[in-house]
């Protein structure tokens, strides 16, 4: 007879090999990454589902929010974002095994959470030989519960180490560094958590890692909201939508490049563009930040795809006028955000 958790392992194999399958868009496999988590929820420990809010057990650290165990098992739902991540890191593992066959790739997951969502399933398709995996958490319920999970499906030999430490005090392995870097510690506009800043610390450490996401990109553009939304298209599943928009500028990139050109920043504000509002209808635009994450070559996240990538009205200090210069830059610490503030340029 076959044991449960070599019965849960197969369908764990079974349903990754479906959502790595690129025949099928992300959108399409909404079922498969319900029962993927539910795979992932009956195997180990599980979390406590008592807590009064979802928020208990977050931590305020100094270089952002770190989600509660709970609500970072629930980032699992956003489907498309799961999918996209899974598959993105599963191109770089394959791209470090063409590079060095005769060892395992080594991962390092930032933030893992309680379920290690983007790990655990690759586990079950890729050998300890082809892959190992640091997982790293914040929490201790987090990765207690990850490590039920490795060890009921019997993966522990997938995983080098287990890390219950701020990502951001983490100091890889001088001998053995990472050859890819997993983290999406985030929200949209890269606001509140520390993506940015444990980006940076990870990547000077390893600066030949695989990042992923590669890249994350904050974009400002003109919208026209009657042409953004439209219900009953959304309802019918219809792709017919005319959306008016007027794409300003690129305002705030991270990837390895631009990390790279921060190294001697000790401050807390990075550089973003500075920027001049076109001359546009008021009454019919307005100004809106997209973001948008490449997590690994064609494996990209747009507008709408996911709750990491939902555009935001961009907040400003007082009115947006046409012809305003407006200079945005990235603040660093606690509550990380991107800001801005208007130039006053006077008139020659
Ligand atoms: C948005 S959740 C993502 C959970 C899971 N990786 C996923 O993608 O579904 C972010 C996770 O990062 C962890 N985290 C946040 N800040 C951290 C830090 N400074 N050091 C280590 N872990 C951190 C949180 O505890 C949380 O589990």
């Amino acid at each position: 007879m076959i044991d449960s958790a070599t019965s849960k392992l197969e369908s764990l194999r079974k349903v990754t090999l479906s959502l790595l399958d690129s025949q099928h868009p992300a959108y399409s496999l909404r079922p498969e990454v319900v029962e993927m988590t539910t795979i992932l929820t009956n195997s180990g420990t599980i979390l406590s589902t008592h807590k009064k809010d979802i928020s208990d057990g977050e931590t305020q650290t100094s270089n952002g929010l770190a989600l509660s165990p709970t609500m970072a098992a629930m980032c699992a739902g956003d489907f498309v974002r799961t999918i996209e991540f899974i598959r993105g890191t599963y191109a770089a593992i394959a791209d470090m095994r063409k590079r060095f066959p005769d060892r395992p790739a080594q991962i390092l997951y930032v933030g893992c959470g309680p379920y290690a969502t983007l790990a655990v399933p690759l586990m079950s398709v890729f050998s300890p030989a082809e892959a190992t995996f640091t997982l790293l958490d914040i929490h201790l319920e987090a990765i207690d519960s990850a490590q039920s999970i490795v060890e009921t499906l019997g993966l522990s030999n997938c995983v080098a180490n287990f890390e219950t430490v701020d990502a951001s005090s983490y100091q890889v392995c001088r001998y053995r560094p990472p050859d890819v870097i997993l983290m999406e510690i985030m929200q949209t506009c890269l606001e509140s958590e520390p993506q940015v800043a444990i980006t940076r610390h990870l990547l000077k450490q390893a600066p030949n890692a695989i990042l992923i996401p590669e890249e994350v990109s904050i974009e400002l553009t003109l919208v026209d909201p009657s042409h953004e939304f439209d219900l009953n298209e959304l309802e019918q599943n219809s792709c017919t939508i005319q959306r008016d928009r007027i794409p300003v500028s690129s305002i705030f990139i991270v990837n390895r490049e631009t990390v790279s050109s921060w190294k001697n920043i000790d401050s807390n504000r990075l550089p973003a563009s500075t920027v001049k509002i076109p001359n546009y209808t008021e009454q019919r635009y307005q100004p809106m930040l997209f973001t948008k994450i490449l997590v690994y070559q064609n494996h990209i996240l747009k507008e709408y795809d996911s709750g990491l990538t939902c555009p935001r009205v961009l907040s400003i200090e007082g009115t947006i006028k046409p012809g305003n210069t407006i200079q945005f830059y990235y603040e660093l610490g606690s509550h990380p955000q991107l800001k801005n503030e208007t130039l006053l340029i006077w008139p020659n």
